[in-house]
């Protein structure tokens, strides 16, 4: 109960957070923290890579979990991903699901409020999902993540593809939490299952993990 009332408090800031930014810097990359366009791109393409590797379908369903804007569904459509990837997206943020539908008119369908798929899919996706962390406590947070990454973890046939940010150490400076990556792995491994990581292409301390259900 008590860890349920801190959370709802976290989601809150986190939530004010993302909605002021949007509203400043509208329905870009820079509008949900990112630094730049490309550094935002590359994580999409090494997190798609992943699916599409690991994926034994031709047509590979995804739900990206903290969906932003929309703008991994534009790289997708733009990018050779468009035969082979169907995608749907979750944010527990209503102004980001709300920007998505304005930029997908046509495929509101495929955007919803939400913390995990609400079908049973191939992957669950995060991008940068838990970098902006309103807490300085890190087990706190840490839990907060696995709790969140359980939820699709139930929902998601072949397993997760995540981007953290990564130090020697584990810590939470200026409001941005950043993983071990060792630690990571041996967590989601006794946790979940087989982990992996490969350092993201382009995007210096960024790390991508799949953590496998075979
Ligand atoms: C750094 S932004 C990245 C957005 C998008 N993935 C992109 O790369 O453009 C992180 C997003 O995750 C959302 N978010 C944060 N925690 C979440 C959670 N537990 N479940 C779903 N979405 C979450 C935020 O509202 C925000 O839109």
């Amino acid at each position: 109960m008590l860890q349920h009332i801190s959370y709802t408090a976290l989601e809150y800031r986190i939530n004010q957070a993302y909605q002021t930014r949007l509203k400043q810097r509208g329905n870009n990359a820079e509008g949900v923290f990112w630094k730049n366009k490309s550094t935002q791109i590359a994580r999409f393409a090494a997190l798609l890579e992943i699916t599409k590797k690991a994926s034994p379908n031709l047509q590979t369903t995804i739900f990206d979990i903290g969906c932003g804007y929309g703008a991994m569904l534009n790289f997708i459509e733009q990018s050779a991903y468009s035969q082979n990837i169907l995608y749907s997206g979750v944010d527990i943020n209503r102004s980001m699901i709300k920007a998505c539908w304005q930029q997908f008119p046509e495929k509101k369908h495929l955007f919803r409020l939400g913390r995990k798929p609400y079908k049973e899919v191939d992957f669950s996706v995060f991008s940068g999902t838990f970098n902006l962390c309103f807490s300085n406590k890190l087990e706190t947070w840490e839990k907060y993540i696995f709790g969140n990454l359980e939820q699709s973890w139930k929902k998601s046939r072949f397993g997760l593809v995540l981007n953290l940010l990564c130090d020697i150490r584990p810590s939470i400076r200026k409001q941005i939490y950043y993983a071990n990556r060792k630690q990571f792995i041996t967590r989601a491994n006794e946790r979940f299952g087989p982990t992996h990581a490969i350092s993201t292409p382009c995007v210096s301390g960024d790390v991508t993990f799949v953590i496998s259900k075979t």
